[in-house]
């Protein structure tokens, strides 16, 4: 199984402000809810579920098989797992080829640590925040990339596909 991380990020690697806002672009949205209607499932941490729930944002994006990463029991109905391999067993048993992660910068960080992403794809939004969460939240992280493509989605944005080599 394939294990893409997708997330957008102004240029200085902010994933969302400080309040957690995410200011992105419609052509960004737009190119997201294609990549999670074609995985068909979403893997996320519990305070991206939270601020998604909030936003009301799963029928938006084709209400995807949705695993949440915490150490606690988000109530009936949610299915959550104790940590990122637990998350992509789960998805493996469900016959998955692929596993998408899509934050936020604490889950980026787990998933990288655990050398468990094959392949970034990272949307750079024309913009620049001066405080806010980082795209990986630790600093304790030493990855290597191939770059695989690029694409612009939008006169204003353009989105890096790389490799993760391990
Ligand atoms: N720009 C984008 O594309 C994008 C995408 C997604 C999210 N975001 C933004 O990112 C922000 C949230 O990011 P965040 O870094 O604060 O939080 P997060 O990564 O969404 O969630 C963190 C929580 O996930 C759980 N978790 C993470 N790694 C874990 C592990 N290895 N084992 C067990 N549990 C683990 C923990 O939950 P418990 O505390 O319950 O144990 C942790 O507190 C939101 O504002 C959201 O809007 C932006």
């Amino acid at each position: 199984m394939k294990v893409i991380l997708y997330m957008a990020a102004t240029v200085n690697g902010y994933i969302a402000r400080e309040d957690g806002e995410t200011p992105w672009s419609k052509e960004e949205w737009q190119n997201f809810s294609k990549m999670v209607k074609s995985a068909r499932n979403l893997v996320i941490g519990r305070k991206t579920y939270e601020a998604m729930k909030e936003n009301d944002e799963f029928s938006k994006i084709g209400n995807p098989f949705m695993v949440i990463v915490s150490s606690k029991s988000l109530g009936p109905g949610v299915t959550t797992v104790g940590s990122p391999k637990e998350a992509l067993r789960m998805l493996k048993k469900e016959k998955y080829e692929t596993a998408l992660v899509a934050g936020g910068g604490k889950l980026n960080s787990s998933f990288l640590k655990e050398k468990l992403v094959d392949e970034i794809y990272l949307d750079i939004e024309p913009l620049i925040f001066g405080k806010g969460i980082r795209l990986f939240s630790e600093d304790d992280l030493d990855a290597k990339l191939e770059l695989l493509g690029t694409k612009s989605i939008s006169q204003n944005t353009v989105q890096l596909h790389y490799a993760v080599l391990k």
